[in-house]
């Protein structure tokens, strides 16, 4: 992935006149959308006045030159992923692989929600009440909520990775209105046989945030097997209930993002989904790299 987004990089920058920039000041300048490569806070500088003949007093105002806007527009615009699918599906498990690897900021709606249960918040008491039920909680208080998380700077600089959200009609709707798109929506796709084991096996380290599973992914040791938590709604009667929700509003955001959905089977080892992922997002991120170095 690195190497083809350098090399559309390296393109842009090889049609600057003097001084070209080399391949790898220009990837290390867009260190946040290379993962390992470092960011640079420095700002571009495309010309040198005393090469260019001028000095900075007397040359004119000008405008960047074509490729250069090119580079700026790949800083300015990184990755934007939604993941979705039934509770358990392995949206969370992904997450984590998706965030080490692209470095994009988590926004995952259960987790806010679960934060504003555990803060005791009046917005945390009533979401809990619609958990229990296993329906969606109201946009009152989950649209805000997911939309200030969205437009912190974090998430703007490094792009984002929203998990669960939005869910139903109105909630893609509150995020057109706002021009928020995202560059792939993936939807995983698991048989619900699976889906009841996974949820009741479910497991959480509360230190580490570690998501487990007492079949699947056990815990490495007996310390963190002693700590691991179970979700209040991680039950076989809610997960039925859970289900049901999701099918009920899924179709609705199908027709939203029709143009951007991968579909992945969800039902295979994790490393082997996050693979599927992962050629997703690397296709997604060169295309758009591709898009903007060519303009
Ligand atoms: P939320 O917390 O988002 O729950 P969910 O959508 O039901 O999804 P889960 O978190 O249960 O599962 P997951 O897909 O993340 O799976 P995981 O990776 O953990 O939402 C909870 C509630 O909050 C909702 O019911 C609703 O009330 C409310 N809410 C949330 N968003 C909302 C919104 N937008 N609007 C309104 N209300 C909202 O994996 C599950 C288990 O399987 C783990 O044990 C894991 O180890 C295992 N596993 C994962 N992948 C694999 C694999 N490939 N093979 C074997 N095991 C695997």
């Amino acid at each position: 992935m690195a190497s083809s987004m350098a090399a559309a990089a390296a393109a842009a920058a090889a049609s600057l006149s003097p001084p070209p920039l080399s391949t790898e000041r220009s990837v290390a300048r867009c260190g946040h959308l290379f993962p390992g490569s470092p960011a640079s806070s420095r700002p571009l500088r495309f010309h040198s006045a005393r090469r260019g003949g001028l000095s900075p007093a007397t040359r004119k105002p000008r405008s960047l030159p074509r490729a250069a806007k090119a580079v700026v527009a790949v800083k300015a615009d990184p990755l934007k992923v939604m993941i979705a699918g039934a509770p358990a599906s392995g949206k969370g498990t992904q997450c984590e692989l998706i965030k080490t690897k692209y470095g994009l900021v988590h926004i995952s709606a259960g987790d806010l929600l679960r934060a504003e249960i555990a803060a005791g918040t009046e917005n945390g008491k009533r979401a809990k009440e619609f958990m229990e039920k296993g329906q969606l909680v109201p946009d009152e208080i989950v649209v805000n909520m997911v939309k200030e998380r969205l437009l912190q700077p974090d998430a703007q600089e490094k792009g984002w990775l929203l998990d669960g959200y939005p869910r139903s009609y109105s909630q893609a709707m509150a995020l057109e209105t706002l021009g928020i798109r995202p560059d792939i929506f993936i939807l995983l796709d698991v048989p619900d046989e699976l889906l009841v084991e996974r949820v009741v096996g479910r497991r959480l380290d509360p230190v580490t945030g570690k998501i487990y599973h007492l079949k699947y992914s056990p815990p490495e040791n007996e310390e963190i097997a002693s700590r691991l938590t179970q979700r209040f709604d991680d039950t076989e009667e809610k997960v039925k209930l859970r289900l049901q929700t999701h099918y009920q509003n899924v179709e609705s955001l199908l027709s939203i993002y029709d143009d951007v959905i991968v579909k992945i089977k969800g039902d295979a080892l994790v490393d082997e989904v996050f693979a599927q992922v992962d050629r997703q997002l690397t296709s997604s991120l060169d295309k758009k790299t591709g898009m903007v170095a060519s303009a």
